[in-house]
């Protein structure tokens, strides 16, 4: 009588076990060094960037103006996204983290996903119309203003609107050093090679003349 009620306590007690032991999953792996600053000229090719030797770290390795200023906004959906990654900032190799500058003058920053990592974004000017769509295809909404912070989960669609009437400006950052992006509209209509478009008009359940006219537009971003 007594080994049957200790077999559930053993079985709940390894689980525990099991669970508090396991390694928790990030996006990048961890760091094995104080840092690790990129060496872009290295011909080695690794898991994110070889290493510059660390005597030779300076201190502008750490710092970066690269999100000080926004990028040019002429351009069809009228924002940009001006990355700092560890490609642009090799102090970032291996540390898993990054920022994104996004500047809006006209409307929208496209539907897009980050595949590896989450994003948490902070507005500091103008109005936007902030959008996260769940694998139930729930549509999560809010209108954020300067001083208001988002989270986007891992990998799921989003996209944030200018609402105006002038600019708006966010940061963003993400829990790897590359967070990567998939704009929906473009790695649709704009992939090389092409989808074939008789592909995409099933898909979309419309004619191929309106894919072929949606293929038309430029898909440079
Ligand atoms: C905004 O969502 C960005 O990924 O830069
Ligand atoms: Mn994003």
């Amino acid at each position: 009588m007594a080994s049957l009620t200790i077999i559930p306590l053993l079985f709940l007690c390894t689980t525990l076990l099991i669970l508090v032991f396991l390694p928790c999953y990030r996006a990048d792996p961890d760091p094995l060094q104080d840092f690790c600053i990129a060496d872009p000229k290295s011909g080695i090719t690794v898991n994110g960037f070889a290493c510059k030797a660390a005597r030779a770290a300076q201190y502008s390795d750490f710092f970066s103006s690269a999100i000080s200023k926004g990028g040019s906004t002429d351009n069809p959906n009228g924002s940009n996204a001006t990355v700092m990654d560890a490609t642009v900032f090799p102090g970032l190799n291996t540390l898993g983290v990054s920022m994104n500058r996004v500047d809006f003058e006209g409307c929208i920053n496209p539907p897009h996903v980050h595949p590896r990592v989450s994003e948490v974004g902070y507005a500091v000017e103008g109005i936007l119309y902030v959008d996260i769509l769940s694998t139930e295809n729930k549509l999560y909404s809010k209108i954020l203003r300067a001083g208001e912070s988002f989270v986007m989960p891992r990998g799921l669609l989003h996209f944030q609107y200018n609402m105006g009437p002038g600019k708006a400006t966010q940061f963003v950052s993400f829990n790897s050093q590359k967070p990567g992006i998939v704009f929906a509209p473009q790695s649709l209509f704009g992939s090389k090679p092409e989808i074939p478009t008789e592909i995409l008009a099933k898909a979309f359940r419309v004619d191929a003349d309106i894919i072929e006219h949606i293929e038309s537009k430029q898909w440079f971003k």
